[in-house]
Protein backbone atom coordinates (compact mmCIF):
# COMPACT_ATOMS: atom_id res chain seq x y z
CA UNK A 1 0.00 0.00 0.00
CA UNK A 2 1.30 3.59 -0.87
CA UNK A 3 1.47 5.05 2.72
CA UNK A 4 2.28 8.42 1.42
CA UNK A 5 5.74 8.28 3.50
CA UNK A 6 7.54 10.85 1.23
CA UNK A 7 4.99 13.45 2.83
CA UNK A 8 6.29 13.00 6.15
CA UNK A 9 9.98 13.59 5.17
CA UNK A 10 8.79 16.65 3.37
CA UNK A 11 6.79 18.08 6.77
CA UNK A 12 10.06 16.95 8.67
CA UNK A 13 12.37 19.34 6.47
CA UNK A 14 9.67 22.04 6.86
CA UNK A 15 9.69 21.77 10.73
CA UNK A 16 13.64 21.01 10.63
CA UNK A 17 14.25 24.55 9.22
CA UNK A 18 11.93 26.38 11.55
CA UNK A 19 9.66 26.74 8.24
CA UNK A 20 6.18 24.65 8.94
CA UNK A 21 3.46 26.86 9.38
CA UNK A 22 0.96 26.41 12.16
CA UNK A 23 -2.33 27.96 12.35
CA UNK A 24 -4.77 29.65 15.06
CA UNK A 25 -7.92 29.76 15.48
CA UNK A 26 -9.99 33.03 15.98
CA UNK A 27 -13.29 32.83 17.64
CA UNK A 28 -14.74 35.53 18.13
CA UNK A 29 -13.97 39.77 16.59
CA UNK A 30 -12.49 40.56 13.52
CA UNK A 31 -11.71 44.15 15.53
CA UNK A 32 -7.95 45.25 16.84
CA UNK A 33 -8.54 43.00 19.88
CA UNK A 34 -9.42 39.05 18.98
CA UNK A 35 -10.31 36.12 20.51
CA UNK A 36 -8.55 32.97 20.18
CA UNK A 37 -9.29 29.46 20.41
CA UNK A 38 -8.25 28.59 23.86
CA UNK A 39 -9.42 32.13 25.23
CA UNK A 40 -6.24 34.24 24.30
CA UNK A 41 -7.07 37.96 23.59
CA UNK A 42 -4.46 39.39 21.06
CA UNK A 43 -4.60 43.21 19.50
CA UNK A 44 -4.46 42.16 15.88
CA UNK A 45 -1.70 43.73 13.89
CA UNK A 46 -1.35 41.09 11.22
CA UNK A 47 -4.64 42.38 9.20
CA UNK A 48 -5.10 43.40 6.07
CA UNK A 49 -8.19 45.30 7.26
CA UNK A 50 -6.87 48.96 6.71
CA UNK A 51 -10.23 50.81 7.23
CA UNK A 52 -11.66 48.48 9.65
CA UNK A 53 -14.80 47.98 7.37
CA UNK A 54 -14.88 43.76 8.12
CA UNK A 55 -16.96 44.86 11.41
CA UNK A 56 -18.36 47.82 10.28
CA UNK A 57 -22.26 47.92 11.04
CA UNK A 58 -23.88 48.77 7.51
CA UNK A 59 -21.79 46.55 5.94
CA UNK A 60 -22.72 43.40 8.33
CA UNK A 61 -26.47 44.53 7.68
CA UNK A 62 -25.94 44.56 3.27
CA UNK A 63 -24.58 41.33 3.52
CA UNK A 64 -27.62 39.89 5.93
CA UNK A 65 -30.19 41.61 3.72
CA UNK A 66 -28.71 40.28 0.43
CA UNK A 67 -28.39 36.83 2.33
CA UNK A 68 -32.31 37.05 3.04
CA UNK A 69 -33.38 38.19 -0.79
CA UNK A 70 -31.18 35.79 -2.78
CA UNK A 71 -29.78 33.03 -0.46
CA UNK A 72 -26.52 32.51 0.51
CA UNK A 73 -24.90 31.30 -2.46
CA UNK A 74 -25.02 31.71 -5.96
CA UNK A 75 -25.81 28.28 -7.05
CA UNK A 76 -24.46 28.82 -10.62
CA UNK A 77 -21.47 30.09 -12.63
CA UNK A 78 -21.07 33.58 -13.80
CA UNK A 79 -22.06 32.43 -17.51
CA UNK A 80 -24.63 30.52 -16.50
CA UNK A 81 -26.69 32.12 -14.00
CA UNK A 82 -25.11 33.39 -11.44
CA UNK A 83 -25.13 37.00 -12.17
CA UNK A 84 -27.49 38.49 -9.93
CA UNK A 85 -28.77 42.57 -10.60
CA UNK A 86 -25.86 43.15 -7.72
CA UNK A 87 -23.20 41.41 -9.87
CA UNK A 88 -23.75 43.82 -11.90
CA UNK A 89 -24.06 46.88 -10.23
CA UNK A 90 -20.78 46.53 -8.84
CA UNK A 91 -19.29 45.92 -11.59
CA UNK A 92 -20.22 49.12 -12.76
CA UNK A 93 -19.61 50.73 -9.38
CA UNK A 94 -16.13 49.21 -9.80
CA UNK A 95 -15.43 50.66 -12.93
CA UNK A 96 -16.40 54.41 -11.66
CA UNK A 97 -15.00 54.06 -8.64
CA UNK A 98 -11.35 53.35 -11.21
CA UNK A 99 -12.13 55.66 -13.76
CA UNK A 100 -12.58 53.21 -16.35
CA UNK A 101 -15.33 51.50 -19.12
CA UNK A 102 -15.66 48.57 -17.35
CA UNK A 103 -15.00 46.14 -14.54
CA UNK A 104 -15.24 42.67 -14.01
CA UNK A 105 -15.71 40.55 -10.61
CA UNK A 106 -13.88 37.30 -9.38
CA UNK A 107 -13.66 35.23 -5.93
CA UNK A 108 -11.00 36.61 -4.95
CA UNK A 109 -7.53 38.91 -5.65
CA UNK A 110 -5.52 35.56 -6.19
CA UNK A 111 -8.12 34.85 -8.70
CA UNK A 112 -8.26 37.92 -11.00
CA UNK A 113 -4.57 37.82 -11.21
CA UNK A 114 -4.43 34.22 -12.10
CA UNK A 115 -7.44 34.46 -14.61
CA UNK A 116 -6.47 38.04 -15.86
CA UNK A 117 -2.84 37.84 -16.56
CA UNK A 118 -3.72 34.43 -18.22
CA UNK A 119 -6.31 35.28 -20.49
CA UNK A 120 -4.59 38.67 -21.70
CA UNK A 121 -1.02 37.18 -22.08
CA UNK A 122 -0.25 34.19 -24.93
CA UNK A 123 2.79 32.25 -25.76
CA UNK A 124 4.27 34.20 -28.19
CA UNK A 125 4.18 36.70 -25.37
CA UNK A 126 7.42 38.56 -23.15
CA UNK A 127 6.54 39.72 -19.20
CA UNK A 128 8.55 41.51 -17.25
CA UNK A 129 7.84 41.13 -13.77
CA UNK A 130 9.30 43.08 -10.38
CA UNK A 131 10.87 40.18 -8.89
CA UNK A 132 9.02 41.49 -5.76
CA UNK A 133 5.44 40.54 -7.58
CA UNK A 134 2.70 38.84 -5.51
CA UNK A 135 2.57 35.44 -5.88
CA UNK A 136 -0.57 35.19 -7.52
CA UNK A 137 1.16 37.46 -10.56
CA UNK A 138 3.67 34.53 -10.34
CA UNK A 139 1.19 32.45 -11.10
CA UNK A 140 -0.80 33.97 -13.59
CA UNK A 141 2.38 34.54 -15.98
CA UNK A 142 3.02 30.51 -15.21
CA UNK A 143 -0.19 29.59 -16.52
CA UNK A 144 -0.16 31.92 -19.49
CA UNK A 145 2.52 30.43 -20.93
CA UNK A 146 4.58 33.35 -21.88
CA UNK A 147 8.11 33.84 -21.29
CA UNK A 148 9.26 35.48 -18.16
CA UNK A 149 11.81 38.02 -17.58
CA UNK A 150 12.40 39.18 -13.97
CA UNK A 151 13.76 42.97 -13.51
CA UNK A 152 15.24 43.73 -9.75
CA UNK A 153 13.06 45.17 -7.27
CA UNK A 154 11.75 48.76 -8.46
CA UNK A 155 15.09 48.51 -10.52
CA UNK A 156 13.80 50.65 -13.88
CA UNK A 157 16.94 51.17 -15.47
CA UNK A 158 17.34 47.04 -15.49
CA UNK A 159 13.81 46.52 -16.53
CA UNK A 160 14.44 48.75 -19.54
CA UNK A 161 17.73 46.69 -20.45
CA UNK A 162 15.74 43.68 -20.26
CA UNK A 163 12.94 44.95 -22.10
CA UNK A 164 15.33 46.66 -24.96
CA UNK A 165 17.42 43.67 -25.38
CA UNK A 166 14.26 40.95 -25.77
CA UNK A 167 11.08 42.78 -27.45
CA UNK A 168 11.63 41.97 -30.61
CA UNK A 169 11.77 38.15 -30.12
CA UNK A 170 8.44 38.49 -29.25
CA UNK A 171 4.76 39.33 -30.23
CA UNK A 172 3.67 41.19 -27.31
CA UNK A 173 5.16 42.63 -24.53
CA UNK A 174 3.85 43.71 -20.62
CA UNK A 175 4.90 44.88 -17.89
CA UNK A 176 3.66 43.57 -14.97
CA UNK A 177 3.83 45.62 -10.81
CA UNK A 178 2.66 45.46 -7.89
CA UNK A 179 2.13 49.30 -7.17
CA UNK A 180 2.05 48.76 -3.16
CA UNK A 181 4.22 45.36 -2.56
CA UNK A 182 2.73 44.09 0.76
CA UNK A 183 5.84 42.39 2.23
CA UNK A 184 8.06 45.52 1.57
CA UNK A 185 5.52 48.19 1.98
CA UNK A 186 7.13 50.34 -0.59
CA UNK A 187 5.34 51.68 -4.03
CA UNK A 188 6.85 50.97 -7.43
CA UNK A 189 8.24 53.80 -9.65
CA UNK A 190 4.88 53.93 -11.37
CA UNK A 191 5.74 56.95 -13.60
CA UNK A 192 9.24 55.87 -14.94
CA UNK A 193 8.02 52.37 -15.74
CA UNK A 194 5.30 53.71 -17.56
CA UNK A 195 7.33 56.02 -19.45
CA UNK A 196 9.01 52.97 -20.47
CA UNK A 197 6.04 50.86 -21.43
CA UNK A 198 4.82 54.11 -23.73
CA UNK A 199 8.67 54.27 -25.18
CA UNK A 200 8.65 50.36 -25.78
CA UNK A 201 5.00 50.17 -26.94
CA UNK A 202 4.38 47.65 -23.70
CA UNK A 203 1.29 46.68 -22.64
CA UNK A 204 0.92 47.34 -18.72
CA UNK A 205 -1.36 45.60 -15.91
CA UNK A 206 -0.66 46.96 -12.68
CA UNK A 207 -1.87 45.09 -8.76
CA UNK A 208 -3.32 47.70 -6.62
CA UNK A 209 -4.61 45.32 -4.09
CA UNK A 210 -2.50 47.28 -1.03
CA UNK A 211 -3.13 50.80 -2.22
CA UNK A 212 -7.26 50.43 -2.73
CA UNK A 213 -9.07 52.10 0.07
CA UNK A 214 -5.88 53.51 0.94
CA UNK A 215 -3.90 55.56 -1.61
CA UNK A 216 -5.90 58.48 -3.54
CA UNK A 217 -8.63 60.59 -2.59
CA UNK A 218 -11.65 58.67 -3.38
CA UNK A 219 -9.54 55.42 -2.46
CA UNK A 220 -8.94 53.88 -5.70
CA UNK A 221 -5.22 53.86 -5.21
CA UNK A 222 -1.92 54.69 -6.42
CA UNK A 223 -2.17 54.88 -10.01
CA UNK A 224 -5.47 57.83 -9.01
CA UNK A 225 -3.08 59.66 -6.48
CA UNK A 226 -0.29 60.25 -8.97
CA UNK A 227 -1.92 60.35 -11.94
CA UNK A 228 -1.20 57.90 -13.98
CA UNK A 229 -3.82 56.26 -14.84
CA UNK A 230 -2.71 57.18 -18.81
CA UNK A 231 -0.21 54.76 -18.57
CA UNK A 232 -2.07 52.10 -16.42
CA UNK A 233 -5.26 51.34 -17.96
CA UNK A 234 -6.03 47.93 -16.43
CA UNK A 235 -5.56 47.58 -12.87
CA UNK A 236 -6.33 44.82 -10.90
CA UNK A 237 -8.01 44.84 -7.24
CA UNK A 238 -8.77 43.40 -3.66
CA UNK A 239 -12.26 43.45 -1.72
CA UNK A 240 -10.36 41.52 0.65
CA UNK A 241 -8.07 44.49 2.32
CA UNK A 242 -9.26 47.91 2.68
CA UNK A 243 -12.46 46.72 1.66
CA UNK A 244 -12.94 44.52 4.51
CA UNK A 245 -14.89 41.79 2.94
CA UNK A 246 -13.71 39.34 -0.04
CA UNK A 247 -13.51 39.20 -3.40
CA UNK A 248 -10.85 41.10 -6.51
CA UNK A 249 -11.43 42.57 -9.39
CA UNK A 250 -10.01 44.04 -12.66
CA UNK A 251 -11.40 47.34 -14.37
CA UNK A 252 -10.32 48.60 -17.71
CA UNK A 253 -10.98 49.10 -21.26
CA UNK A 254 -14.63 47.45 -22.16
CA UNK A 255 -12.78 45.35 -24.62
CA UNK A 256 -10.27 43.57 -22.42
CA UNK A 257 -12.56 42.98 -19.89
CA UNK A 258 -15.13 41.51 -22.47
CA UNK A 259 -12.18 39.29 -23.06
CA UNK A 260 -11.04 38.50 -19.72
CA UNK A 261 -15.37 37.17 -18.93
CA UNK A 262 -15.09 34.76 -21.95
CA UNK A 263 -11.20 33.84 -21.27
CA UNK A 264 -10.10 33.64 -17.56
CA UNK A 265 -10.30 30.19 -16.32
CA UNK A 266 -10.68 31.30 -12.73
CA UNK A 267 -13.81 33.51 -13.77
CA UNK A 268 -15.18 30.69 -16.26
CA UNK A 269 -14.68 27.55 -14.22
CA UNK A 270 -15.82 28.89 -10.63
CA UNK A 271 -19.20 29.66 -8.69
CA UNK A 272 -20.40 32.94 -9.27
CA UNK A 273 -19.20 34.99 -5.42
CA UNK A 274 -22.22 34.98 -3.36
CA UNK A 275 -24.86 37.90 -3.27
CA UNK A 276 -24.57 38.96 -0.08
CA UNK A 277 -20.87 39.46 -0.27
CA UNK A 278 -21.53 41.73 -3.02
CA UNK A 279 -23.76 43.82 -1.12
CA UNK A 280 -21.65 43.72 1.61
CA UNK A 281 -19.00 45.23 -1.11
CA UNK A 282 -21.33 47.49 -2.54
CA UNK A 283 -21.93 49.02 0.80
CA UNK A 284 -18.02 48.94 1.68
CA UNK A 285 -17.44 50.62 -1.79
CA UNK A 286 -19.81 53.26 -0.42
CA UNK A 287 -18.00 53.85 2.72
CA UNK A 288 -14.17 53.38 1.23
CA UNK A 289 -15.28 56.65 -1.21
CA UNK A 290 -16.91 59.03 1.41
CA UNK A 291 -14.72 58.00 4.02
CA UNK A 292 -11.15 59.97 3.86
CA UNK A 293 -11.59 60.36 7.43
CA UNK A 294 -11.09 56.83 7.66
CA UNK A 295 -7.90 56.77 5.77
CA UNK A 296 -6.20 60.13 7.38
CA UNK A 297 -7.05 57.77 10.81
CA UNK A 298 -4.74 55.05 9.23
CA UNK A 299 -2.39 57.23 7.88
CA UNK A 300 -1.74 58.55 11.38
CA UNK A 301 -2.00 55.87 13.30
CA UNK A 302 0.87 54.23 10.58
CA UNK A 303 2.93 57.50 11.25
CA UNK A 304 2.72 57.61 15.11
CA UNK A 305 3.85 53.41 15.02
CA UNK A 306 6.80 54.10 12.46
CA UNK A 307 8.00 56.99 14.45
CA UNK A 308 8.08 55.59 17.50
CA UNK A 309 9.71 52.38 16.55
CA UNK A 310 12.26 54.13 14.74
CA UNK A 311 13.47 55.68 18.19
CA UNK A 312 14.59 51.98 18.85
CA UNK A 313 17.77 52.05 17.87
CA UNK A 314 18.08 48.08 17.61
CA UNK A 315 15.06 47.58 14.85
CA UNK A 316 15.68 47.90 10.97
CA UNK A 317 12.65 49.15 9.47
CA UNK A 318 11.76 49.80 6.12
CA UNK A 319 10.96 53.12 4.84
CA UNK A 320 7.93 55.03 5.54
CA UNK A 321 6.17 54.56 2.23
CA UNK A 322 2.72 53.07 2.73
CA UNK A 323 0.83 51.99 6.60
CA UNK A 324 2.93 48.73 6.07
CA UNK A 325 5.66 49.02 8.63
CA UNK A 326 8.59 46.36 8.13
CA UNK A 327 11.10 44.87 11.17
CA UNK A 328 13.38 43.21 9.33
CA UNK A 329 15.83 40.37 11.03
CA UNK A 330 19.13 38.53 9.79
CA UNK A 331 17.54 34.78 10.71
CA UNK A 332 14.39 32.74 10.86
CA UNK A 333 14.96 31.87 14.59
CA UNK A 334 15.53 35.76 15.59
CA UNK A 335 12.45 36.83 13.44
CA UNK A 336 10.28 34.01 15.18
CA UNK A 337 11.57 34.08 18.65
CA UNK A 338 10.34 37.98 18.71
CA UNK A 339 7.21 36.82 16.83
CA UNK A 340 6.77 34.61 20.11
CA UNK A 341 7.24 36.87 22.06
CA UNK A 342 5.23 39.21 21.09
CA UNK A 343 2.43 37.09 20.66
CA UNK A 344 3.06 35.04 24.27
CA UNK A 345 3.94 37.85 26.00
CA UNK A 346 2.96 40.99 24.68
CA UNK A 347 -0.50 39.09 23.42
CA UNK A 348 0.09 41.40 19.97
CA UNK A 349 -0.62 39.20 16.97
CA UNK A 350 1.92 39.60 14.31
CA UNK A 351 3.50 36.75 13.32
CA UNK A 352 7.23 36.56 11.69
CA UNK A 353 7.07 36.00 7.74
CA UNK A 354 9.68 33.62 6.81
CA UNK A 355 10.69 32.00 3.12
CA UNK A 356 8.95 31.48 1.00
CA UNK A 357 6.86 34.21 1.49
CA UNK A 358 9.63 36.40 1.43
CA UNK A 359 13.82 35.95 1.53
CA UNK A 360 14.66 37.87 4.36
CA UNK A 361 12.96 37.29 7.73
CA UNK A 362 10.62 40.02 8.81
CA UNK A 363 7.76 41.13 11.00
CA UNK A 364 4.98 42.62 9.36
CA UNK A 365 2.87 45.44 10.95
CA UNK A 366 -0.13 46.47 9.62
CA UNK A 367 -2.01 49.68 11.78
CA UNK A 368 -5.50 49.96 11.09
CA UNK A 369 -7.84 52.83 11.39
CA UNK A 370 -10.07 51.51 14.53
CA UNK A 371 -7.18 50.71 16.41
CA UNK A 372 -6.79 53.30 18.96
CA UNK A 373 -4.05 55.61 20.18
CA UNK A 374 -3.11 53.13 23.26
CA UNK A 375 -3.06 50.25 20.78
CA UNK A 376 -0.11 51.71 18.72
CA UNK A 377 1.82 53.23 22.10
CA UNK A 378 1.45 49.69 23.50
CA UNK A 379 3.04 47.98 20.20
CA UNK A 380 5.88 50.73 20.98
CA UNK A 381 6.26 50.16 24.33
CA UNK A 382 6.16 45.99 23.59
CA UNK A 383 8.87 46.77 20.96
CA UNK A 384 11.00 48.56 23.80
CA UNK A 385 10.71 45.42 25.87
CA UNK A 386 12.15 42.99 23.62
CA UNK A 387 14.75 44.91 22.38
CA UNK A 388 16.84 43.59 24.71
CA UNK A 389 17.20 40.13 23.46
CA UNK A 390 17.15 41.61 19.27
CA UNK A 391 20.66 41.80 18.38
CA UNK A 392 21.47 45.15 16.17
CA UNK A 393 21.57 44.72 12.44
CA UNK A 394 24.72 45.52 10.43
CA UNK A 395 24.48 48.33 8.50
CA UNK A 396 23.99 48.55 5.15
CA UNK A 397 21.64 44.99 4.67
CA UNK A 398 19.77 44.65 1.99
CA UNK A 399 16.26 43.53 2.37
C1 LIG B 1 -0.37 42.18 -4.06
C2 LIG B 1 -1.44 41.16 -3.85
N1 LIG B 1 -2.16 40.76 -4.90
C3 LIG B 1 -3.14 39.85 -4.77
C4 LIG B 1 -3.42 39.28 -3.56
C5 LIG B 1 -4.48 38.24 -3.46
O1 LIG B 1 -5.66 38.80 -2.99
P1 LIG B 1 -6.73 37.94 -2.20
O2 LIG B 1 -6.24 37.79 -0.81
O3 LIG B 1 -7.97 38.73 -2.33
O4 LIG B 1 -6.82 36.62 -2.89
C6 LIG B 1 -2.72 39.68 -2.44
C7 LIG B 1 -3.07 39.09 -1.12
O5 LIG B 1 -2.36 38.81 -0.28
C8 LIG B 1 -1.69 40.62 -2.58
O6 LIG B 1 -0.96 41.00 -1.53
Amino acid sequence: MNNFNFIDEELELLTKSGLKRELKTVITGGGPWVELLGGKRVLQFSSNNYLGLSTHPEVINALKSAASKYGVGSTSSRLLSGTTELHTVLEKSLADFENTESAVFFSSGYAANVGVLSALINKEDAVYSDEFNHASIIDGIRLSGATKFIYNHNDISHLESLIKENKDNFKRNFIVTDTVFSMDGDIASLEQTGIVAEKYNCFTVVDEAHATGVFGKKGSGVIEELNLGKYFPVKIGTCSKAFGVEGGFCAGPKNVIELIKNKARSFVFSTSPSPAVINAILKSLELVIDGSWRREKLWQNAKILYSGLKKNFKLKLNDFKTPIIVIYFNSVEEAMSVGDKLFNECHIWAPAIRPPSVKQPRIRLTPISTHSQDDIEYVIRAFDHLAKDIKPQPLGMAN
